[in-house]
């Protein structure tokens, strides 16, 4: 099943970042962008994860353009189906880590999985207040988070950028084996080439073109 589509995307904020982008996410695939730092990377996951609209182009998740779709639905996909990972976590501060993977609970009516908790290793850190915990610590509870709610689509920009390799692996490892479980899909971009090449597409964003590598 086509999870994602896009078509024809471009976007220019000072200067033109990237134009003619086509792009497809089917169930249980994993897709990995690389590229220069400062290509756009970022700015196409935030194009294809509905918080920002290209300039040109279209983009379709699960069968239906994201620019046709009521705020009703697009609000819906985004609290159930849509999982975002970000270089910089959005957890709510005042609260506890705990806290905030109620949050999501309550807002996605899915149950906190303690397990992975456990395979997160954040379990004996979990009552501290976000702000208490170290920059790794907090990475792992904001994909805890979104693992919560059993996003059909996991976007993940440099989600174990804060970890040591071992945990970062352990955790990338918990991605591949969501998605090959649930069949769902990923679009991971990475600055690590090794990684990138466990995803089974490889994107570059080079020469403000997306090439197929792998
Ligand atoms: N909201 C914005 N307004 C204006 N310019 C922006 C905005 N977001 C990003 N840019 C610019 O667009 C370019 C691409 O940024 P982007 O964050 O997409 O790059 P990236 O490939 O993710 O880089 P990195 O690997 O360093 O994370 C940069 O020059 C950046 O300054
Ligand atoms: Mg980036």
């Amino acid at each position: 099943m086509n999870l994602l589509s896009a078509n024809n995307l471009s976007h220019t904020f000072e200067y033109k970042l990237f134009s003619d982008v086509a792009l497809e996410l089917n169930s249980g695939e994993t897709i990995a962008i690389i590229g220069m730092s400062g290509s756009g990377k970022s700015t196409l996951l935030h194009i294809l994860s509905t918080l920002l609209t290209q300039d040109e182009g279209s983009v379709s998740l699960f069968g239906e353009d994201i620019e046709k779709m009521s705020k009703k639905r697009l609000g819906e996909i985004k609290r159930h189906d849509l999982g975002l990972i970000f270089q910089s976590h959005y957890l709510f501060n005042g609260f506890s880590a705990y806290e905030n993977l109620e949050v999501s609970e309550i807002l996605s009516q899915s149950k906190i999985d303690e397990i992975l908790l456990e395979r997160l290793k954040i379990q004996e850190v979990i009552h501290n207040r976000v702000t208490k915990l170290s920059g790794g610590q907090q990475q792992r509870v904001s994909i805890a988070r979104v693992m919560t709610k059993q996003p059909k689509i996991i976007f993940a920009d440099e989600p174990t950028g804060n970890l040591d390799n071992k945990t970062a692996d352990e955790v990338m490892e918990l991605f591949f084996e969501y998605c090959r479980d649930k069949n769902a899909g990923m679009i991971l971009v990475t600055h690590d080439e090794n990684l990138a090449h466990k995803c089974q597409k490889v994107y570059k964003l080079e020469d403000r073109k997306l090439q197929q590598l792998q």
